[in-house]
């Protein structure tokens, strides 16, 4: 999410949870097994059926998020399994710390080193990142001056690395809001009107994938069982191949824009995926060419 300060960024990372299906009851076990590994308590009062929400400030080291040390135990991506881990201000975290997140992020588990041992741990979670358009973040506010120059953000943008981009399927503005805006909007869908919807496209992935139970979701289907599942015509095929020329996009981004593809379609109850999916899974990657031209 990029947006200037106060547009709801936050408020948005952390109801993710409350939006996410229930985890199942090994879900939870594997979640239990990182807290007490951890000696952390990974829920608030009355919240055990929700996923964990992890937040580490963005001058956490290395260490801190993927686990090790010298008593080796889990990092803040296991804490985060099977849920959210949210950075905010995301180019203020260090050059290592997000690039050392790219390959547990792929494979969601994360192996650690140490002279005496090497342990694996699970760490499947769901990144959540939030940062403003500029150093002083009023870029896109129209109600505030902007004063940075088109050098300080571009240095402050350039911190997010191509490669980490690519991995992060959903790029979202959020638009600075006024005082009168928030006052005269409707009240949004409850969290559990939207966590309906989405069991129910879970339900759909699940019977979708029951003969490979290592897919566990759409996100994680493999190139074979995208090219399976993730069917589009010719026409689409093109569309599809004019956005990933016009924005400079990766043949990675290619597969994980028809991931996204079948999620929205799903979401929409349809079997066959549709131009207007397509369509808005591309335009999902907006920050793609935004950052780096
Ligand atoms: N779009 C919005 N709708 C409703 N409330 C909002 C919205 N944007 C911001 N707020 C209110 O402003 C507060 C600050 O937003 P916050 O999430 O901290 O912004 P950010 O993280 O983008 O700086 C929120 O807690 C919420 O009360
Ligand atoms: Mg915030
Ligand atoms: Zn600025």
């Amino acid at each position: 999410m990029i947006g200037p300060p106060g547009s709801g960024k936050s408020m948005v990372a952390k109801r993710i949870p409350t939006i996410m299906p229930e985890p199942t009851l090994d879900e939870f076990l594997e979640i239990l097994g990182i807290q007490s590994a951890a000696g952390v308590s990974l829920y608030g009062e009355g919240r055990y059926f929700q996923r964990p929400f992890r937040s580490p400030h963005h001058t956490i080291s290395d260490v801190g998020l993927l686990g090790g040390g010298t008593q080796p135990g889990p990092g803040e991506i296991s804490l985060a399994h099977h849920g959210v881990l949210f950075l905010d201000e995301l180019p203020e975290f260090k050059r290592s710390a997000l690039e050392v997140l790219r390959q547990p992020l792929e494979d969601g588990e994360v192996t650690i080193s140490r002279s005496a041992a090497k342990i694996t741990l699970p760490c499947s979670f769901m990144l959540v990142a939030a940062m403003n358009p500029c150093p002083c973040g009023y870029l896109s506010d129209p109600r505030r001056e902007c004063r940075c120059s088109p050098t300080q953000i571009q240095r402050y943008r350039s911190r997010i690395s191509g490669p980490l981009l690519d991995r992060i399927d959903l790029h979202i503005e959020a638009p600075a809001v006024s005082i009168t805006d928030m006052r005269k909007g409707q009240p949004g869908e409850s969290s559990a009107a939207i966590r309906e919807r989405i069991v129910a496209s879970r339900q759909l992935q699940r019977a979708r994938f029951a003969d490979s139970p290592a897919t566990t979701s759409n996100a994680r289907m493999s190139h074979r069982q995208i090219r399976e599942h993730c069917a589009v015509t010719p026409e689409q095929g093109d569309l599809l191949q004019r956005a990933m020329e016009e924005l400079q996009l990766s043949a990675r981004a290619y597969d994980r824009i028809l991931k996204v593809t079948r999620t929205i379609a799903d979401l929409a109850g349809a079997e066959q995926i549709e131009t207007p999916h397509l369509l808005e899974a591309i335009q999902y990657r907006s920050l793609d060419r935004n950052l780096f031209y």
